[in-house]
């Protein structure tokens, strides 16, 4: 088996719009706009490797072979709520997507998490999902809702988020060493509650404006 992947997207718009969102004085609206503009180009990152096939195309000027997307069949998976900034962003890229989403609370005192929700597509074995989540903290999230994945089936998974912490990459690859990691940056750590240091606070309040 390969060795678990956790790619760091070190580009440069990547780090500046991120160092943005961790602004405590950005505003709700800018936060969003950043975190669709972020997903864009980790939408770009995930989707490196989708396969290609040639096929003829009629130029103005002649025919001739190019390669297009080879009938993929992708699946979205939105980790509830703040997952949902990074799949709007996706979505503009990648419109034929289908999506599921998954509904995950953290347990205040334990960390653990609770499902409370799952709508996804009934074909997902045909289907490469990428999950998505902002804050790979702990992983017990991501832990939770690969678990679900792969009792599902899905053909594949790889997991997009914008801030990782060692523990919680440490944790997805110990269950599922398959599943590829990318994130906008690899933070420093944890705190007592279980938010990523320095981290960019709560994505949900800071996405929705509810703190
Ligand atoms: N969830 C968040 O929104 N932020 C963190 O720092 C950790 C988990």
């Amino acid at each position: 088996m390969p060795a678990p992947s956790l790619t760091v997207v070190e580009h440069p718009l990547v780090r500046h719009k991120l160092a943005l969102m961790r602004d405590t004085r950005t505003s709700t609206a800018k936060f969003r706009r950043l975190m669709h503009e972020i997903s864009l180009l980790l939408a770009y990152e995930a989707t490196r490797d989708l396969p290609l096939a040639e096929t003829e195309i009629e130029t103005p000027l002649e025919r001739a072979r190019f390669p297009v997307l080879a009938g993929k069949k992708l699946c979205l998976v939105s980790i509830l709520r703040a997952g949902n900034g990074i799949l709007d962003g996706m979505l503009d890229l990648l419109p034929s997507a289908r999506v599921g989403h998954i509904g995950i609370y953290r347990e205040p005192r334990s960390l653990a998490a609770i499902e409370y929700y799952l709508k996804l597509p009934a074909d997902l074995a045909e289907r490469d999902v990428i999950l998505v989540d902002p804050m790979l903290a702990t992983g017990n999230s991501a832990v939770a809702a690969i678990s679900r994945l792969v009792e599902l089936q899905a053909r594949s998974i790889k997991f997009v988020c914008l801030v990782a912490a060692p523990d919680g990459v440490a944790n997805v690859h110990k269950a599922f060493p398959e599943v590829a990691i990318v994130a906008a940056a690899l933070d420093r750590g944890l705190n007592e509650h279980g938010y990523i240091l320095p981290g960019l606070g709560d994505a949900g309040d800071r996405l929705f404006g509810t703190k």
